[in-house]
């Protein structure tokens, strides 16, 4: 009998969840999917029958298309239960009598019938305040026996992690000794969460590379997030510092990821019995935002990094603002590579999550 010790957990704050070893498993998991998917090997046994529920409560193509293509090529099928159409999952203590639907009874009966639930929240559904989507899917889970997967909520982004490292494996063959910058970028679209930089800070300084987080002055990221990627990168003899400097964070880079998210007056802060700590403050982050205006990615921050650099993004990329098109589109670009390795990454997870026999 084989034993897989990813059977039928959750994958939510995968990126400190989940052991470096584990990491490099579901890393070295995705590329032999890869390979059979190029060579047109039938995988269509691994999770023949099985069911993945997904509720996104935010718009997306990259996520919303290769978990649905993923499950399929893995032999299994997909349910879209479109928040609104369905009742409203909600929270204990944010039910709206006939429009809602208490989580506790959504997730014992979705677990009833089907071997996964992938949930994407946040902004808007989780009215801005900062760790409501979090807490949101971890009531999911534990109401829930089959495993649940984050598709990204207002602190993390595993699975956009999970696809940006096999895409440095690709690129570099390994982590150790690569330096690795994940930059804020300018937006005009103010209001993103920080899950994708927290959770890609957390996988590189996982994995033993040399981190760079640049941002300016008011963009910082949540202190918890810092401190264990601090940790992490005592653990693997890495390194991780913070620069408020844009140009310093391209100087020698081996990788550059820059991409927007909100300023921290951004969010909505609650305490832990929910009384607000610190509102939303629009005005005060759109100030932040348009003194920043100069954090764009162009061909002269290129010219700073290594000779063999790549330029990443998680996409969508907000071209003319984030980056330039001569970037996005140029010879150091990986971006379309990254958003292929989703599906890899996606099948990778319901794979042995969810029984696969890899
Ligand atoms: N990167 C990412 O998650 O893309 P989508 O928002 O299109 O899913």
């Amino acid at each position: 009998m084989r034993t897989n010790k990813f059977l039928g957990r959750d994958w939510i704050d995968a990126a400190i969840d989940y052991t470096k070893e584990e990491w490099e498993t579901l890393i070295e998991a995705a590329l032999y999917l890869k390979k059979k998917y190029a060579l047109g090997e039938d995988t269509s046994h691994l999770l023949k029958g099985k069911t993945l529920f997904t509720m996104f409560f935010n718009q997306s193509l990259r996520t919303r298309s290769t978990f649905a293509a993923g499950i399929q090529q893995l032999g299994g099928y997909h349910v879209d239960l479109e928040p609104g159409k369905t009742y409203t999952p909600a929270r204990k203590g944010f039910d709206i009598p006939y429009k809602t639907e208490r989580i506790a009874d959504v997730a014992r009966m979705l677990s009833r019938v089907g071997d996964a639930i992938a949930i994407r929240m946040y902004g808007p559904p989780s009215q801005w305040i900062y760790g409501f989507a979090n807490a949101t899917i971890k009531e999911f889970a534990e109401f829930s026996d089959i495993p649940i997967i984050n598709m990204e909520c207002d602190k993390y982004h595993p699975t956009q992690a999970l696809a940006d490292l096999i895409t440095i494996k690709e690129k570099f063959g390994g982590f150790k000794g690569k330096k690795f910058t994940m930059s804020w970028a300018y937006s005009g679209s103010i209001e993103k969460p920080r899950a994708v930089p927290q959770s890609v800070i957390l996988a590189a300084t996982k994995m033993g590379m040399d981190v760079t987080l640049a941002h300016p002055k008011g963009f910082d990221l949540d202190p918890e997030v810092i401190n264990h990627a601090k940790a992490f990168s005592k653990q693997t003899n890495g390194s991780f510092r913070i620069t408020n400097d844009f140009e310093e964070g391209f100087r020698n880079t081996d990788i550059v990821y820059p991409k927007s998210w909100g300023a921290s007056s951004c969010y909505t802060y609650v305490d832990d019995e929910g009384n607000t700590v610190n509102k939303k403050n629009h005005e005060e982050a759109e100030k932040l935002n348009e003194a920043a205006i100069s954090w764009k990615t162009t061909e002269k921050e290129m010219e700073l990094t290594d000779k063999n650099a790549v330029y990443m993004h998680c996409l969508p990329a907000d071209r003319g603002q984030e980056v330039t098109d001569n970037v996005i589109d140029g010879p150091k670009s990986v971006v379309i590579d990254e958003a292929e390795n989703r599906l890899h990454a996606h099948k990778a997870i319901m794979a042995l999550l969810m029984g696969g026999n890899l």
